[in-house]
């Protein structure tokens, strides 16, 4: 692996490249299929079932994700775009980059997204329930969205303490 890749970290809240609005992948090369591997490896590690590229301090429009665990359920897609939103449904939600944090999130049940994989090649997919989930959270991160935007008040109450000591470890 390269010395770059392997030296890669889940970043954390507050960190500004977490609010960034991610620019879509251009070029699909050796390079962009070794962060997707770093990035799966960084997922597995962490006990998490998604990961998008600005979590690790890339702002490109990819993501990886695993809701089951299992090496043959490795997903990664590249310029994700969600459609067909549909239903909706109340869930708890935590982020690799806001660790012990988690909010009620409302998501569509089910939605589809077309992407592309690491060869560019289009790939059209669609999901319900945990898949669907994380899909649409992992888009909120493309777009520089994270849970702690949409807290109810028990949540903000509830997460207050860990976001004060997030931001007072954060080296900016
Ligand atoms: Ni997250």
């Amino acid at each position: 692996m390269r010395k770059d890749l392997s030296a890669l970290r889940i970043i954390n809240y507050p960190d500004p490249r977490l609010r960034k609005v991610c620019k879509p992948v251009e070029v699909f090369d050796e390079e962009l299929a070794g962060l997707a591997g770093r990035m799966l490896e960084l997922m597995r590690e962490s006990q998490g079932i998604g990961l998008a590229a600005p979590q690790v301090g890339k702002l490109i429009r990819l993501f990886v994700c695993n809701v089951t665990g299992e090496p043959k359920d490795d997903l990664v897609f590249v310029n994700p775009v969600l459609s067909d939103l549909a239903g909706h449904i109340e869930g708890e939600e935590g982020c690799l980059s806001i660790p012990d944090v988690t909010v009620t999130m409302q998501r569509a049940a089910s939605c589809r997204m077309t992407a592309r994989d690491l060869s560019g090649k289009p790939i059209e997919k669609k999901a319900e329930l945990l898949m669907a989930r994380c899909w649409q959270h992992e888009c909120d991160h493309l777009n520089g969205r994270l849970i702690v935007d949409q807290m109810s008040e028990t949540d903000r109450i509830a997460n207050r303490r860990k976001l004060r000591e997030l931001e007072r470890s954060f080296k900016g």
